[in-house]
């Protein structure tokens, strides 16, 4: 492995010091929820290694909403370890795949660290940020062992329809890789999420955790579904050798957590809509940046138009946006792309501080202005 940090971890808001950061428009999660307004209770819970898969009845709430068996579920830290886990197990060096870009960084870096062969299904903003199933035939080889597609998408908020996925699938199943789906923002959809891609087929494998839609990026907690036995031995192998077993405090509060989803998502899904519209309302009323309208998830992908971009020094634009207006967004390059380009994470700051933040976007275009 060739590990090498990446800029979106170097430069996050919590490298970078909360305390740097008035307006955080560059999280990707619902605002991160305070332990004693969670109402939960650790009792008498003993601190001990417990059941290396994960917490059963834990595993069997996710597994009851995700159509898959609790023994089908393998809890992981984050949906970061399952991804690692999974690229880790299922990748050798010069293995052939087929990634998403642009991406969470971590979809790609990892498959680069191993020393994979790799070929990118860039996303277009000219095409909705739409997953076209003819590119992405087009990409694979006899000896592709991976595609990996992340949806609802980071950074752009794009959901592609069931019939992608379903091809998607198809097209693994066809030529015998495996497909993966991050499924990271899956209860942000907006409207009916997606099935679950392990739910469909064994080929497919789904991840996701309770970090962005819960704000519970603190407690570490995420799983892996495969309906696949002999890779689940294998993923299995990888997490006892990485971490054999969850922390059992985190695993007890995701549980009494996912309990309450039911009350809990309709809240979290008024308060995002509430802030999609302030950014949907933003975009509306200026001209300096435009951006495909997301389908799910708390973020979206602003670029500054073209006759902005001309005329906007983009280095001075971040400088002054953090400088001045004290506010982060997430910068194109966080995601291999054009620096004009930049992720807005509308869904963890409070509203006011979302509405100021992307005043000061303007303000910050307006001042990056190069003049004659
Ligand atoms: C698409 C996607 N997958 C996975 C992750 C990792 O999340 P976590 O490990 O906190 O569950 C992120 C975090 O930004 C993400 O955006």
């Amino acid at each position: 492995m060739q590990y090498r940090r990446m800029p979106i971890e170097i430069e996050s808001p919590e490298q970078l010091g909360y305390d740097r950061i008035k307006y955080n428009l560059a999280e990707s999660s619902c605002s991160d929820v305070p332990y004693r307004e969670l109402g939960i209770d650790l009792g008498d819970l003993v601190l001990k290694y417990d059941d290396h898969l994960g917490h059963p009845a834990l595993r069997a709430l996710i597994a009851s909403d995700s159509g898959v068996e609790p023994d089908e579920v393998l809890m992981t830290v984050g949906a970061a370890a399952a991804l690692f886990i999974i690229a880790t197990s299922l990748l050798k060096p010069s293995d052939h795949l087929v990634v998403v870009r642009p991406n969470y960084a971590t979809n790609i870096e990892t498959p680069r660290a191993i020393g994979c062969d790799i070929s990118y299904l860039d996303l277009r903003f000219e095409d909705g940020w739409g997953l076209s199933l003819s590119r992405l035939e087009a990409l694979l080889r006899p000896a592709t062992k991976l595609i990996s597609l992340t949806c609802p998408h980071n950074p752009t908020g794009a959901v592609f329809d069931e019939e992608v996925l379903r091809g998607a699938i198809a097209l693994a199943e066809s030529r015998g890789c495996r497909l993966l789906v991050d499924e990271t923002y899956r209860d942000m959809t907006f409207g009916t999420p997606l099935p679950c891609a392990a739910a469909l087929s064994p080929a497919a494998l789904s991840v996701c955790s309770l970090s962005k839609t819960y704000g519970l990026p603190g407690i570490r907690l995420g799983w892996l579904l495969s309906r696949d036995p002999g890779l689940r031995e294998t993923f299995l192998a990888a997490k006892e050798q990485i971490f054999i077993c969850n922390s059992v405090v985190d695993e007890e509060i995701a549980y009494q957590a996912l309990q309450k989803r039911a009350r809990w998502l309709p809240q979290i899904q008024q308060r995002i809509a509430a802030a999609f519209r302030a950014t949907r309302d933003f975009i509306a009323a200026q001209r300096d940046f435009e951006w495909v309208e997301p389908r799910g998830g708390v973020v979206g992908f602003f670029r500054l138009r073209a006759e902005v971009r001309e005329r906007t020094d983009v280095d001075a634009f971040y400088r002054i946006l953090l400088e001045r207006y004290d506010t982060l967004v997430g910068a194109g390059h966080w995601f291999e792309q054009p620096r004009h380009y930049m992720r807005i994470g509308y869904g963890w700051p409070t509203l006011a501080e979302l509405e100021q933040g992307l005043k000061n976007l303007s303000a910050a275009a307006r001042a990056a202005e190069e003049k004659d």
